[in-house]
């Protein structure tokens, strides 16, 4: 191996450039070297674990064998620099720009309103380019399964799926034909057209970009040596042969080898795994092919799985059904394994060395015992993959220097069934909770079993086999009573101990009992067709869906609203579908970010020293090793703070920047190492030595309610009398509801950069929403006034919230570690440091005592609630203010008391997201709503219709409800969702289905808009004409993808007459407009709209004597009149919502300026044997006043719905009794994916409601909707209602939310979960808790 002393030259491809690099570091990831090298920053930092697609590139390969070239999407966040060497990579930035010309990929998705803050606009963009490189016209269900790896948090993904239908033949023909869903029956006025596909640019696929000749001719002449990329400490090698690899294994068995890198990865990424020697598996023949043999397929190791798919599928065509069942379940398998960009790279042969308990493909493999060839300088051997091959976690029988080259999967007999069974806690790209291969062999000609293998996941700390079910199954017929014998053997084969890693212990358990079910029905129907006249064999007809698999039609569904009247002037865009004015951008990857801004001259990094413990005394710090490390500049901690330590956002400074002796929560900053560079600065960082001495600490809301530990002041609203309330109601009903943490998971990270001035002035430029906030702590921190301090942001990759006041914290310890090293610094987080410290929306429990009549009209109302607030005060009791003012959500209740509790814990402090506790609340209000329906007998609609408000009424905070028109929407929603004929058919169904159920729910909900804090509802606007008429504005709004500035464009263009290319608004900073409110509470387009819209109509006034002089003038002419005349043509704009009060201690006034109404109808199916669940449909009618723009508007909404879809039903937040997050990242915390939208999604705004209370008689729209997925809850509550009474438990029941697929199953309960012992609460310390 002479050849190998010195490092290869890397040379690769990018957008048609070559690159050439003597001397890459083989650890740096293809983002990274994008981003910092090549200075090609469209490819988002999303995660960092393959997990959200912000990141996909389409990688392009030559096969000098073979003479062909793939192309294929993958995740640069996973993708060593050195992988790359020979190939050919397109990024966002490759395809077209404003500069060029859009490719249509890009142009469809901007125009069909597919991006709102653009952050994973890049990454969508390149899943679809590789789709259409691979298949020019695909239909719509590849087009679906295309975006299985990437998330958006925003826009509720049907309008991307809409603009890219235009693709598919069958595809979105914008209006054309007859039954075109932009064509659904509308009242006159009435549109459903957001877009029009007419415009769109035609796509050709010849126009693309060739594979480049250069490389072609370069790996052609390639000769068969090893390469070997040197870096300062890690050397990858390549090897090309076999023999090439077993010697370099020989001589270097410790070496990691790595395929699609995608364990490997998320190991040196997130678990600190350092591999020296990385020997890359792709380009070794025996490895990379699959060939078929008399008994089965033979596949090479480093086979991708999608290869594997795509071999699978073809195969399965060419060959009779029953030689192929095992392959048909491993295609079925990976349609929900992982992502596209996952499948494209990660192999086979990688899946079975790691050994993940909860591999999806090793309980198949086990299942069907495949034998694998494994290879090493001392020869060859076969493997059995039985229950001795995984000999613990994460490990096997092979040996260190031992290679897998083949996996021999059989073909199966004729008499032999096999399926695989999966269940995860989101459908698409997530890791199983339970999974299993099942296989049994028939004695030919009967159904007596002869064989059989049954392996799980998720059960153990390996896949195991159920050994002693497999043995009792032996010789035994395959009829009734199989199931009820073999239950108590599968638990006692798959025992899990109460607090067993994983938790969910008796959910886990009852899946292994229902898989098996599932099973035995599954082959039942086989034998059963095959032994016509089996003997001992009853299935009722109702138990024909219950091995059903999952099936979606592609989605539909139509958006209406209302269009500008006639005769409105062309240049007044007001109420118009615009694009989001930065779409274009953020489709090409211009549109910048925090993290994309070039490199300030003297630039560093900051990395984070974060607290391991909830509770803790420090007892020692020890920086010395981090500060050894070449490139460590500084140790940074609470004594380096030049001001104060501890800020707030109000009065009580009670959050510390830097922990001062003691932790108290897992993710607080102790201290900052500052680098040269990330990589230096994170490497270093966790080398710092923290000594703690644990305290006692609080986690969840049961724990502060023990232990009385509460923040101040515990606000109630009250009217009438409770007491007497009671004591006149017929029924009194209690009980206790949860509703769990909710994580932003906005998809550009915390990032902030800091460039210190002259005289003590800083530019701190950071993803916040709260620029003043931001402003306000950095100067607290460094002992400034605020006049030093400059804070500016152009736009954030979503906030929700979540950016309101934790980024602040960030911001002011980067100020501190800039001021200490003087020069500028950045930090962007890494997901899971996001995740850990910056704090969810609050978890709420609410404990009610309701009073109601026979009739069903509620009497009296005393509600507790409890919310989680973390460490700190923060935002936590205005939430819970909000949460008080809407626990009465539409409902008239003459006598309530709702008093608010703020739990102070050891998390990280809970703060702001979209809805600011009002979802919580009005979730428990209408939990207990339904409930009193179910015990008066009355229907849901007839409960609420009763209790509603009506116009004119006052709620129990003594507001009036003016313009009220939820009346409007509730009967528009039922006419249009055909409401009483669905629930006749779900009522039917039910019936006739024991094991799957559907359920169907309609709420309503009402939210008031305005800062429950009155000094907030503020707002300034500036605004420049320049010569040339151009004009700028600047207001107090951050741009979070919502389309603020875009609605405040429109503003502007009607108030000025100017059509709206020719105004502009840059970024939002302090220096141009003081003082700003966050860009929160739904308020800003009403806010600095008005702001916006005075300066506007001052300046038309400083220019009317020049209009008036020239009528017949241009616009330019009257601006150089009124500028040669020295008028100034900059003004200020201001807005103070009018008329807010309030007064806590009577209890009433007008905390809100109007309230948004709207009203939602979902039908779900559920699957209540494993919890899985569908949405079949979702229609809202939203009342948003007269649109200012029904594209932007309608994405709220959709994103709100599907946002709270997320809140209800997906997303379990969990966490160690010891505070530490266990749901970090999106592998683990699962946010609403593209499969998860309704299969039928519809939305209406609602026509003829002009809203006198704001701008452009508009409303307020970006919290509102997010309630109305409450509908989904309550439709998944109907169905498990269906299913407890075919279990012959009807009656109430509690369901918490998330209704995950946990929930589902437990609350379904039947003959299996009875079989599971299910320990007492109390007896043992459960893995997780939801805090
Ligand atoms: C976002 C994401 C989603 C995922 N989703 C799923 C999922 O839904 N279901 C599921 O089961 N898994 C899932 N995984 C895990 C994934 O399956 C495995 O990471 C993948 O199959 C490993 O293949 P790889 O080629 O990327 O392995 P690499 O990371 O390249 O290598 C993994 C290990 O395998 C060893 N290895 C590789 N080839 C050989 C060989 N021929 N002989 C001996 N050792 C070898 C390597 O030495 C290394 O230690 C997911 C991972 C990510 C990042
Ligand atoms: S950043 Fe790569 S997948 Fe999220
Ligand atoms: S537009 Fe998709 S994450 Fe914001």
């Amino acid at each position: 191996m002479a050849a190998q002393e010195k490092s290869d030259i890397l040379v690769f491809f990018c957008n048609g450039k070559k690159v050439v690099d003597r001397h890459v570091q083989p650890e740096v990831t293809i983002l990274t070297y994008l981003r910092t090298k090549l200075l090609l920053t469209g490819s988002k930092l999303g995660c960092g674990e393959g997990g959200c697609g912000a990141c996909t590139i389409m990688v392009s390969k030559y096969s000098p064998k073979h003479k062909c070239i793939s192309h294929y999407a993958v995740n640069a966040c996973l993708t060593p620099i050195c992988s790359v060497h020979g190939l050919a990579v397109t990024t966002v930035e490759g395809i077209g720009s404003t500069q060029t010309r859009l490719h249509p990929v890009q142009e469809r998705l901007a125009k069909a309103h597919g991006s709102q803050c653009g952050f994973c606009t890049p990454g969508i963009v390149m899943s679809m380019y590789a789709l259409l490189r691979n298949k020019p016209v695909p239909t719509m269900e590849e087009i679906e399964s295309a975006f299985e790896g990437n998330l958006c948090r925003c826009t509720g993904y049907r309008p991307i799926l809409q603009g890219y239908s235009t693709f598919t033949k069958e595809g979105c023909c914008g209006g054309n034909n007859a039954n075109c869903c932009m064509n659904a029956a509308a009242e006159e006025g009435v549109s459903t057209k957001l877009f029009d596909p007419s415009e769109f640019t035609p796509y050709d696929p010849s126009q693309e970009v060739i594979f480049p000749p250069e490389l072609i001719m370069m790996l052609d002449k390639e000769s068969p040596a090893i390469q070997r990329f040197l870096g300062d400490r890690v050397t990858w090698y390549r090897p090309v042969t076999l023999q090439q690899l077993l010697e370099l294994k020989g001589s270097h068995p410790e070496a990691n080898m790595v395929v699609g890198n995608t364990e490997v990865g998320v190991e040196m990424k997130f678990k600190s795994q350092v591999y020296p020697i990385l020997i890359d598996l792709n380009f070794i023949p025996e490895l990379t092919t699959i060939e078929t043999s008399p008994t089965g397929i033979k596949v090479g190791a480093s086979v991708t799985l999608t290869t594997l798919d795509e071999y699978l599928k073809k195969f399965i065509q060419s060959e009779p059904e029953y030689k192929t069942r095992i392959f048909a379940a491993i295609v079925e398998m990976l349609r929900w394994f992982a992502g596209h960009q996952i499948r494209n790279t990660a192999s086979l042969g990688g899946a079975i060395a790691t050994g993940s308990p909860i591999s999806d493909l090793n309980p198949l493999l086990m299942a069907a015992v495949c034998k694998l060839e494994v290879v090493s300088k001392r020869g060859t051997r076969m493997v059995t993959m039985d229950g001795n091959f995984f000999t613990g976690y994460r490990k096997n029988v092979i040996a260190k220097d031992e290679v897998i080259k083949v996996i021999n999967i059989p073909y199966t007999l004729e008499n032999e069934y096999f399926q695989g069974y999966k269940q995860s806690p989101r459908r698409e790209d997530d890791i199983a909770i339970v999974n299993a291969g099942m296989r049994v062999v028939f004695k030919p000609g009967t159904n007596i079993v002869q064989d059989c293998t049954l392996a799980f996941g998720g059960m153990a700390a390996t896949s195991v086999l159920a050994v002693k079910t497999m043995a009792s199954l032996n010789g035994r017929s395959w009829s009734d009573g199989l199931v009820e014998a073999m239950c108590p053997l599968l638990v006692q084969d798959l025992p899990l101990s109460p607090g067993a890693p994983g938790g969910m212990e008796p959910y886990r358990q009852s899946l292994t009992l229902s898989f098996f079910f599932k099973f035995y029905l599954f082959v039942l129907e086989q034998v059963s067709m095959k032994l016509p006249g089996l003997s001992g064999v009853s299935i009722p007809a109702s138990y024909k869906t219950a091995n059903q698999s999952y099936h979606k039609s592609p989605v539909k569904g139509v958006q209406m609203f209302q269009e500008v009247p006639s005769g409105q002037p062309d240049s007044d865009a007001v109420g118009r579908p615009l694009t989001h004015l930065s779409a274009i951008k953020q489709v090409t990857g211009e549109a910048i970010y925090v993290d994309d801004l070039p490199q300030v001259k003297g630039e560093l990094y900051v990395a984070s020293v974060l607290s391991k413990k909830a509770h803790a005394k420090i007892l020692a710090v020890d920086a010395t090793p981090a500060l050894e490390v070449e490139g460590v500049h500084a140790y940074v901690d609470i004594n380096d703070i030049p001001g104060s330590n501890m800020v707030g956002l109000g009065p009580t400074r009670d959050d510390p920047l830097f922990a001062d002796k003691e932790v108290i929560f897992v993710g607080q900053t102790i201290g900052l190492i500052v680098a040269d560079d990330q990589a230096i600065a994170q490497r270093a960082a966790k080398l710092v030595k923290v000594d703690y001495e644990e305290l006692p600490a609080l986690i969840s809301i049961e724990d502060a309610i023990e232990h009385s530990s509460f923040f101040k002041p515990q606000n109630s609203v009250k009217r009438g009398n409770v007491q007497e309330g009671f004591e006149s109601s017929h029924h009194i009903l209690e009980g206790e509801v949860k509703v769990g943490a909710q994580e932003h998971f906005y998809l550009e990270t915390v990032s902030t950069l800091v460039i210190p001035g002259e005289d003590g002035e800083v530019e701190v430029i950071s993803s916040t929403q709260a620029l003043k906030a931001t402003q306000s702590i950095v100067a607290t921190a460094l002992g400034v006034r605020e006049n030093k301090v400059v804070s500016r942001v152009k736009r954030l990759g979503g906030g929700f919230g979540g950016k309101e006041s934790r980024c602040c914290i960030t911001a002011a310890v980067c100020a501190v570690a800039a001021r200490k090293v003087n020069r500028p610094v950045r930090m962007m987080l890494d997901r899971d440091e996001d995740m850990c410290t910056t704090g969810t929306r609050h978890p709420f429990m609410g404990r009610y005592k309701v009073g109601f009549n026979d009739d069903g009209k509620i009497r009296a109302l005393q509600l507790n609630l409890y919310s989680n607030s973390g460490n700190s005060l923060d935002l936590s009791v205005s939430v819970l203010e909000r949460a008080l003012f809407h626990a009465d959500n539409c409902y008239n209740i003459p006598n309530i008391i709702v008093t608010g509790y703020p739990c102070k814990t050891n998390l990280p402090s809970n703060t702001a997201f979209r809805g600011f506790g009002a979802p919580q609340s009005m979730l428990i209000t209408e939990s207990f709503v339904s409930d009193i329906a179910s015990k008066c007998g009355l229907s849901q609609i007839k409960i609420r219709e009763l209790n509603f408000y009506k116009e004119g009424d006052r709620t129990h905070f003594g507001q009036e409800l003016k313009n009220w028109n939820l009346e409007r929407c509730w009967e528009q929603c039922l006419t249009k969702s055909d409401f009483d004929n669905r629930r006749r058919d779900v009522d039917q169904f039910n019936s006739e289905n024991r094991w799957r159920k559907k359920g169907i729910a309609v709420t309503p909900t009402k939210f008031g808009i305005a800062f429950t804090y009155k000094p907030m509802n503020q707002a300034g606007a500036l605004v420049h004409i320049y010569t040339d008429g151009s004009v700028l504005i600047a207001h107090s709004g951050v741009e979070m993808g919502q389309g603020l500035h875009t609605k405040m464009i429109q503003v502007a263009s009607r108030a000025l007459h100017l059509p709206q290319e020719l105004i502009h608004i840059s970024e939002t900073n302090t220096q141009t407009v003081p003082n700003t409110s966050p860009t929160a509470a739904s308020a800003s387009s009403d806010l600095n709209g008005m702001a916006i819209k005075a300066a506007c109509e001052t300046l038309l006034q400083r220019l009317e004597p020049y209009i008036q002089n020239n009528p017949k003038g241009s616009w330019e002419s009257w601006v150089m009149a009124a500028y040669i005349d020295r008028v100034s043509l900059s003004t200020t704009g201001f807005y103070k919502t009018p008329d807010l009060h309030y007064n806590w201690e009577t209890s009433k006034g007008k905390p809100f300026n109007y309230f948004t109404d709207g009203v939602a109808v979902s039908e779900v199916e559920i699957d209540c044997l494993t919890g899985d669940h569908q949405v079949l449909r979702s229609d809202i009618v939203m009342d948003v006043g007269d649109s200012l723009n029904p594209a932007i508007d309608i994405g709220q909404i959709e994103g709100a719905f599907i946002q709270g879809y997320g809140l209800y039903v997906l997303e379990d937040y969990r966490i160690t009794p010891s505070g530490h997050l266990l749901t970090k990242g999106p592998g683990f915390y699962k946010i609403p994916a593209f499969g998860d939208i309704p299969a039928e999604f519809n939305v209406s705004l609602l026509t003829r409601a002009p809203n006198p209370f704001a701008v452009g008689s508009s409303k307020a729209i970006g919290e509102p909707p997010l309630f109305l997925a409450a509908s989904v809850f309550f439709a998944i509550k109907d169905a498990i209602q269906s299913a407890r009474e075919d279990a012959g438990i009807p009656g109430l029941f509690r369901l918490d939310s998330p209704a995950c697929s946990e929930r589902i199953r437990m609350a379904c309960q039947d003959q299996f979960t009875q079989q599971i012992p299910t320990p007492e609460p109390g007896t043992y310390t459960p893995f997780f808790i939801r805090p």
